[in-house]
Protein backbone atom coordinates (compact mmCIF):
# COMPACT_ATOMS: atom_id res chain seq x y z
CA UNK A 1 0.00 0.00 0.00
CA UNK A 2 1.42 3.20 -0.86
CA UNK A 3 2.33 5.63 2.47
CA UNK A 4 4.37 8.23 3.14
CA UNK A 5 7.59 8.35 4.98
CA UNK A 6 8.58 10.79 7.40
CA UNK A 7 11.99 11.09 8.79
CA UNK A 8 13.36 13.01 11.57
CA UNK A 9 16.87 14.22 12.65
CA UNK A 10 16.41 14.42 16.25
CA UNK A 11 13.76 13.93 18.78
CA UNK A 12 14.18 17.74 19.17
CA UNK A 13 12.08 17.76 15.73
CA UNK A 14 8.88 16.16 17.01
CA UNK A 15 7.18 19.48 18.34
CA UNK A 16 7.04 21.25 15.00
CA UNK A 17 6.96 18.00 12.34
CA UNK A 18 3.64 16.87 14.70
CA UNK A 19 2.33 19.25 12.49
CA UNK A 20 2.84 17.35 9.13
CA UNK A 21 1.98 13.89 10.66
CA UNK A 22 -1.46 15.75 11.82
CA UNK A 23 -1.91 17.18 7.93
CA UNK A 24 -1.65 13.39 6.65
CA UNK A 25 -3.94 12.02 9.75
CA UNK A 26 -6.38 14.94 8.59
CA UNK A 27 -6.96 13.67 5.20
CA UNK A 28 -6.41 9.54 6.35
CA UNK A 29 -3.08 8.96 4.49
CA UNK A 30 -1.00 6.74 5.35
CA UNK A 31 2.54 7.08 6.60
CA UNK A 32 5.35 6.17 9.06
CA UNK A 33 7.47 8.36 11.06
CA UNK A 34 10.97 7.83 12.27
CA UNK A 35 14.08 9.12 13.80
CA UNK A 36 16.90 9.05 11.88
CA UNK A 37 19.93 11.17 11.08
CA UNK A 38 22.32 11.69 8.41
CA UNK A 39 24.67 11.98 10.75
CA UNK A 40 24.24 10.36 13.47
CA UNK A 41 23.05 7.06 12.60
CA UNK A 42 23.50 7.13 8.54
CA UNK A 43 23.19 3.29 7.89
CA UNK A 44 19.67 3.09 10.08
CA UNK A 45 18.88 6.06 7.37
CA UNK A 46 20.22 3.39 4.74
CA UNK A 47 17.90 0.56 5.76
CA UNK A 48 14.96 2.40 6.54
CA UNK A 49 14.66 3.86 2.65
CA UNK A 50 15.56 0.44 0.67
CA UNK A 51 12.80 -1.17 3.21
CA UNK A 52 10.09 2.13 2.92
CA UNK A 53 10.76 1.51 -0.51
CA UNK A 54 10.23 -2.42 -1.14
CA UNK A 55 7.25 -1.78 1.45
CA UNK A 56 5.50 0.93 -0.87
CA UNK A 57 6.87 4.10 0.47
CA UNK A 58 6.16 7.03 -2.51
CA UNK A 59 7.10 9.93 -0.66
CA UNK A 60 9.62 10.99 1.55
CA UNK A 61 9.80 14.63 3.94
CA UNK A 62 12.94 15.11 5.77
CA UNK A 63 13.00 17.17 8.85
CA UNK A 64 16.56 18.05 9.96
CA UNK A 65 18.01 21.38 11.48
CA UNK A 66 21.58 22.97 11.65
CA UNK A 67 23.91 21.16 9.17
CA UNK A 68 20.79 19.60 8.07
CA UNK A 69 22.07 16.66 5.32
CA UNK A 70 19.17 14.28 6.12
CA UNK A 71 16.84 15.11 3.06
CA UNK A 72 20.40 15.12 0.84
CA UNK A 73 21.44 12.00 1.65
CA UNK A 74 17.77 10.15 1.62
CA UNK A 75 17.56 12.45 -1.89
CA UNK A 76 21.12 10.03 -2.81
CA UNK A 77 19.55 6.91 -1.81
CA UNK A 78 16.59 6.93 -3.84
CA UNK A 79 14.68 8.48 -6.93
CA UNK A 80 11.27 8.77 -5.04
CA UNK A 81 10.33 12.32 -4.22
CA UNK A 82 12.14 13.61 -1.39
CA UNK A 83 10.79 17.05 0.17
CA UNK A 84 12.86 18.52 2.76
CA UNK A 85 11.85 20.58 6.11
CA UNK A 86 14.53 22.78 7.51
CA UNK A 87 13.94 22.90 10.96
CA UNK A 88 14.62 26.44 13.02
CA UNK A 89 16.25 26.99 16.72
CA UNK A 90 20.29 26.84 16.05
CA UNK A 91 22.15 29.63 16.59
CA UNK A 92 21.34 30.90 12.99
CA UNK A 93 17.47 30.14 13.35
CA UNK A 94 17.41 27.67 10.66
CA UNK A 95 18.92 29.75 7.58
CA UNK A 96 21.82 27.19 8.05
CA UNK A 97 18.93 24.34 7.79
CA UNK A 98 17.20 26.38 4.96
CA UNK A 99 20.43 26.80 3.45
CA UNK A 100 21.64 22.94 3.77
CA UNK A 101 18.61 21.60 2.49
CA UNK A 102 17.89 23.92 -0.79
CA UNK A 103 21.25 24.04 -1.97
CA UNK A 104 21.35 20.38 -3.64
CA UNK A 105 23.79 20.01 -6.55
CA UNK A 106 22.40 19.38 -9.95
CA UNK A 107 20.90 16.21 -10.12
CA UNK A 108 20.06 15.27 -6.95
CA UNK A 109 16.56 17.40 -6.23
CA UNK A 110 15.46 18.16 -2.71
CA UNK A 111 11.86 20.03 -2.77
CA UNK A 112 12.55 22.15 -0.03
CA UNK A 113 9.54 24.09 1.69
CA UNK A 114 9.48 26.48 4.59
CA UNK A 115 11.57 26.71 7.70
CA UNK A 116 9.47 25.44 10.34
CA UNK A 117 5.56 24.83 11.15
CA UNK A 118 4.41 25.99 7.91
CA UNK A 119 7.27 23.83 6.33
CA UNK A 120 6.05 21.25 7.91
CA UNK A 121 2.49 21.41 6.84
CA UNK A 122 3.27 22.25 3.99
CA UNK A 123 5.08 19.16 3.22
CA UNK A 124 2.30 16.85 4.13
CA UNK A 125 0.06 18.84 1.76
CA UNK A 126 3.06 18.87 -1.22
CA UNK A 127 3.22 14.93 -0.38
CA UNK A 128 -0.67 14.36 -0.75
CA UNK A 129 -0.20 16.12 -4.03
CA UNK A 130 2.39 14.10 -5.41
CA UNK A 131 0.17 10.83 -4.20
CA UNK A 132 -2.88 12.42 -5.55
CA UNK A 133 -1.79 12.19 -9.38
CA UNK A 134 -2.65 8.52 -9.25
CA UNK A 135 -5.21 9.02 -6.51
CA UNK A 136 -8.69 10.25 -7.65
CA UNK A 137 -10.03 10.23 -4.01
CA UNK A 138 -7.01 12.10 -3.00
CA UNK A 139 -7.62 14.47 -5.37
CA UNK A 140 -10.96 15.17 -4.64
CA UNK A 141 -10.00 16.22 -0.74
CA UNK A 142 -7.65 18.62 -1.34
CA UNK A 143 -9.70 20.14 -4.53
CA UNK A 144 -12.20 20.28 -1.49
CA UNK A 145 -9.72 21.52 1.15
CA UNK A 146 -8.92 24.51 -1.68
CA UNK A 147 -12.99 25.26 -1.08
CA UNK A 148 -12.70 25.53 2.21
CA UNK A 149 -9.71 27.82 2.68
CA UNK A 150 -11.27 30.21 -0.06
CA UNK A 151 -14.48 30.21 1.93
CA UNK A 152 -12.76 30.57 5.48
CA UNK A 153 -10.88 33.76 3.79
CA UNK A 154 -14.20 34.87 2.83
CA UNK A 155 -15.24 34.34 6.23
CA UNK A 156 -13.00 36.06 7.94
CA UNK A 157 -12.69 39.13 5.61
CA UNK A 158 -16.52 39.53 6.69
CA UNK A 159 -15.79 39.58 10.24
CA UNK A 160 -13.42 42.41 10.07
CA UNK A 161 -15.87 43.91 7.79
CA UNK A 162 -18.85 43.89 10.61
CA UNK A 163 -16.65 44.49 13.40
CA UNK A 164 -14.99 47.97 11.46
CA UNK A 165 -18.91 49.41 11.03
C1 LIG B 1 19.71 17.90 13.54
O1 LIG B 1 20.29 18.63 14.55
C2 LIG B 1 18.34 17.56 14.03
O2 LIG B 1 17.47 17.42 12.95
C3 LIG B 1 17.96 18.71 14.93
O3 LIG B 1 17.15 19.66 14.26
C4 LIG B 1 19.32 19.33 15.26
C5 LIG B 1 19.63 19.31 16.73
O4 LIG B 1 19.49 17.97 17.21
P1 LIG B 1 19.52 17.67 18.76
O5 LIG B 1 20.90 18.05 19.23
O6 LIG B 1 18.43 18.48 19.41
O7 LIG B 1 19.27 16.18 18.88
O8 LIG B 1 20.40 16.77 13.21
Amino acid sequence: MDFVSILMGSKSDYGVMEECEKTLKKFDVPFELIISSAHRSPQRTKEYIVDAENRGSKVFICAAGMAAHLAGAVSAMTTKPVIGVPMGGGALGGIDALLSTVQMPSGMPVGTVAVGKAGAINSAYLAMQILALTNSELAGKLAEDRVMKAKNVEIDSADIETLMK
